[in-house]
């Protein structure tokens, strides 16, 4: 087999390249080694920025997302037992954005492809990519027991944080990382939303987050120990957790746990995003603490500026597109960290419970929350880095 660009990672950032190339004429394939059922279960932060949309939309891959997906134009703070209400969309110059699962987008893009004919190879096993500087490039890869050779130009390492793409880069231990000493333990229930919008607590036992996927659905967090397993909440330490922080005139009456996970907190930025013909996209160059759902939409923004640097570069002879991709979605990624960094920081009790630090958390937002100059500390268009 032989394409043009390779695309390892049948994930959102894997299947938008492929839709976007395609409609640039520029031949390609995804490679994916789960099954798509397993790629389209799997469920992920659900917030999409506003520059997200606006793009999805111009894409014309929208049509259900401005169906189902639920608006955001403002988010609730909670300290100190009082809510604070956050008007996001006055504060950022009518920006909002919309809570969508991403397994929806996912199955969104995976439609999109498969109306245009075409579909990843699922069940890739065992990939693997040859030198960055080698012409062509050969991945080879093992399916239903048998041995494959793609041949491309180009190879687009769409493959996630554990994929082999960020190693071939940046070397292995490249890129700079660092963990957090707490987790988050995620609740997806049949439990109507608390409020319209997403509410973010901050209480000395721990941070809370109350985020939905429809009007019976709600996605919530809680901050735990940073080794905490999935068994040590039940869904009674859950909830019970879940009333306290969020404090008693905060209502719900709790329905059937679908799924519980476990989230690391962790931020990554690759060294490099490029590397001879080998380029790296969404979570493969980069992660974020999940304290600002930015992870997705730094995705979606690399991808809309890789698919545009594969056309100057095929079309334009533009040799240098890739190579300055790569140094914006660099420069991306660090904004999108430092700001997931602050919200991460701002909304975290310490683990320790050491009550002289909580207090000063709290005297932090008492004088956060009574300044309005200060509150556009919370949009999330933190640069316009990311703007269309
Ligand atoms: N071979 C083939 N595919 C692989 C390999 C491999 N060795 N390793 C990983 N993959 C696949 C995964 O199965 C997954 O489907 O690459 C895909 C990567 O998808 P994501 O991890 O979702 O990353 P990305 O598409 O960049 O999307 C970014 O994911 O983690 C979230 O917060 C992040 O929402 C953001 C989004
Ligand atoms: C989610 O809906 O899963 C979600 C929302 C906001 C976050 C993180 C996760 O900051």
């Amino acid at each position: 087999m032989r394409t043009t660009v390779g695309i390892i990672g049948g994930g959102p950032s894997g299947l938008l390249l492929s839709i976007l190339l395609d409609r640039l004429g520029i031949d390609n394939q995804v490679l994916e080694h789960r099954s798509r059922a397993h790629v389209q279960r799997r469920v992920r932060a659900g917030q999409l920025d506003h520059a997200s949309v606006a793009f999805l939309r111009q894409a014309g891959l929208a049509g259900r997302l401005d169906r189902l997906g639920l608006p955001q134009r403002g988010m609730n703070l909670r300290w100190r037992g009082q809510t604070r209400r956050i008007d996001l969309e006055a504060l950022s110059g009518g920006h909002s954005c919309m809570v969508y699962g991403q397994s929806a987008l996912t199955c969104d893009l995976t439609n999109a492809l498969a109306a245009s004919g075409r579909s990843p190879v699922y069940g890739a096993e065992d990939i693997r990519l040859s030198d960055p500087e080698s012409e062509p490039h050969v991945i080879t890869y093992r399916k239903d027991g048998a041995e494959h050779r793609l041949e491309c130009r180009f190879v687009a390492g769409c493959d996630g944080a554990h994929g082999p793409a960020r190693r071939l880069v940046n070397g292995a231990g490249g890129g700079s990382s660092k963990r957090l000493p707490f987790s988050w333990v995620g609740v997806l229930s049949e439990t109507p939303p608390v409020s319209p919008e997403l509410t973010y607590a901050y209480h000395p036992r721990g941070f809370a987050l109350w985020s939905m996927r429809s009007d019976t659905v709600s996605r919530t967090y809680l901050q735990c120990g940073a080794d905490d397993q999935a068994e040590d909440w039940s869904d009674d330490r859950f909830w019970s957790e879940m009333q306290r922080r969020l404090g008693p005139d905060v209502t719900f009456s709790p329905g059937k746990v679908t799924e519980r996970l476990m989230v690391r907190m962790q931020g990554y930025v690759a060294d490099r995003m490029q590397l001879g013909n080998v380029v790296l996209a969404g979570d493969a160059g980069h992660t974020v603490p999940p304290s600002a759902a930015k992870g997705l939409n730094l995705a979606i923004a690399d991808i809309r500026e890789l698919s545009e640097s594969f056309r100057r570069l095929l079309f334009e002879g533009r040799q240098e597109a890739l190579a300055e991709y790569a140094q914006k979605a660099l420069k991306r990624a660090w904004a999108g960290q430092a700001f997931s960094w602050q919200m991460t920081d701002l909304l975290h009790a310490p683990p320790s419970g050491d009550p002289f630090e909580s207090n000063l958390k709290l005297t932090r937002l008492d004088s956060l929350l009574a300044s309005p100059g200060q509150l556009s500390l919370f949009c999330r268009d933190y640069t316009g880095a990311e703007a269309a």
